[in-house]
């Protein structure tokens, strides 16, 4: 269904003369028209052709003109329809825009009032359009694609991250075990203009206090027991790229201050030498501990702290951002799935529901590895239930949180399994929710849902 240039609209009546007298005043104003007299030709002509706009009877002969826009929505969720009313039947009118009409004419209707509200409903999709346009052009930048980010709080922390990435400052990755900062920092040094140099990764908690400093800075021959020959260390391999210091919260305070100076001075010794190398790297560092804690306990330099702290990026747990659970656990089991050579096609309701309910403390790692688990274990197509963690898994003290946050909980949990169920199809929703559309919308809204995010290609 392609877009042309003259708008196209599509009329529903039950009333000949009106149809063909509205035909003829849009076809004065330039505007394509198609008229259906029956509810199924429009919707038959809906199928076959994209509408920018419909104006729809409200009393049609076998249906009331609500359940036909909603029928038409299902086909083109974005077609704005305005809808014909009987004099006197405004309260219907009010339902219709409320199920998502985009307004109402009371018929007789005034000829310019028509083309006014068809010309404010297209400028209107126009907009939308722009906007979403603009958005994909957003995502375009962002495209880490194998970072899965739905929710607005990763997808924010994606948008800043590209922003940053193009610079040389120093970014201060923290959050949970497994919430991704050794994938963010990657995704940094390529999305960055050093992309084609080296990215250099060390775990500062992974090696010993003795050894660490000749890894980071070298060393020369001799310097001690036991070094034979000298060594570049990672700061010269790094050079021109990116060094990530993971787990920077358990460096010893003797090689901080070493650290310092290098940010500080963008030169270092190596260890037993005197003479200084000059190095142009980018310094990622990231930590699971809260580093400004460390301060105060004395085990982690303050100087330092404010040296490294200059972007922070805070990756949230995965129970603070659990609309990213679905597709998160999708995207693993497509992987899970090529890797063995299955074809496992997706989750069953009940088993996402399981997903959604659990805490992650483990975060995405620990998605992770227990998709993998009932990838392998899964003797059919679909996951279900039975396979995702145990059920002693899930805290008691879970089911008895206060009440308020409970319902909150599930009506969060509600509207992400039914947004996935529906790829975001808003029409649908709502209806399977048993809610109007604008409060649907509502709801959504205030749980910080994008249904256009839950769309599948
Ligand atoms: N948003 C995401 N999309 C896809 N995969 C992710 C995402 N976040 C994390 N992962 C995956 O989860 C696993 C853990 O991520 P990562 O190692 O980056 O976490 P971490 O924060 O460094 O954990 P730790 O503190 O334990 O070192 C990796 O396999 C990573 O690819
Ligand atoms: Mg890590």
């Amino acid at each position: 269904m392609e877009k042309k240039n003259v708008p196209s609209i599509l009329v529903v009546d039950d009333d000949r003369n009106l149809l063909e007298l509205v035909k003829m005043r849009l076809e004065a104003s330039h505007y394509e028209v198609v008229t259906a007299y029956r509810e199924e030709d429009a919707i038959d002509a809906a199928k076959k052709q994209f509408f920018d706009l419909a104006i729809v009877d409200l009393q049609l002969v076998k249906r009331d003109g609500i359940s036909v826009m909603e029928d038409l929505h299902a086909i083109n969720p974005e077609m704005p329809v305005i809808i014909f009313t009987a004099h006197g039947s405004i309260e219907s009118a009010v339902e219709a825009v409320k199920k998502g009409a985009f307004n109402y004419l009371s018929k007789p209707f005034d000829p310019k009032e028509l083309l006014l509200q068809i010309e404010r409903a297209l400028e209107n999709s126009r907009l939308t359009s722009e906007i979403r346009r603009l958005k994909g052009l957003l995502e375009e930048r962002f495209d880490f694609s194998n970072i899965i980010a739905r929710s607005e709080k990763m997808r924010q922390v994606l948008e800043k991250v590209t922003r940053v990435a193009k610079t040389d400052c120093t970014i201060h990755i923290h959050g949970e075990s497994g919430t991704g900062k050794e994938l963010i920092a990657k995704a940094v040094h390529i999305a960055s203009p050093r992309r084609d140099k080296p990215f250099v990764a060390i775990n500062c908690a992974a090696i010993p206090e003795t050894l660490l400093e000749s890894e980071l800075f070298g060393h020369e021959k001799g310097a001690f027991t036991g070094a034979v020959q000298s060594s570049k260390g990672l700061f010269s391999r790094a050079h021109e790229g990116t060094i990530f210091l993971d787990e920077i919260g358990d460096m010893p305070m003797s090689t901080q201050i070493k650290l310092l100076r290098v940010l500080q001075e963008r030169q270092f010794y190596p260890v037993g030498s005197e003479k200084p190398i000059e190095v142009d790297i980018r310094v990622i560092v990231a930590t699971n501990k809260d580093l400004e804690e460390e301060v105060k306990k004395g085990v982690f330099r303050e100087d330092l702290f404010y040296r490294i702290h200059v972007i922070p990026v805070y990756l949230p747990p995965l129970r603070e951002r659990k609309e990213d659970i679905p597709l998160l656990a999708d995207f693993y089991l497509q992987n899970f799935g090529e890797q063995m050579g299955r074809s496992l096609k997706g989750f069953t309701a009940n088993a996402v529901q399981k997903l959604l309910l659990y805490e992650w403390p483990g975060n995405v790692r620990e998605l992770r590895n227990v998709v993998e688990y009932a990838a392998a274990m899964s003797q059919h197509e679909m996951i279900t239930e039975d396979l995702i963690l145990k059920t002693k898994d899930i805290p008691d003290e879970q089911q008895f949180m206060p009440l308020k946050e409970a319902r909150e909980g599930f009506e969060k949990n509600y509207l992400i399994r039914l947004l996935e169920f529906t790829r975001g199809n808003i029409s649908k929703a709502s209806t399977l929710a048993g809610k109007y559309r604008a409060d649907f919308y509502n709801l959504i809204k205030k749980h910080n849902l994008n249904p256009d995010l839950f769309k599948k290609q």
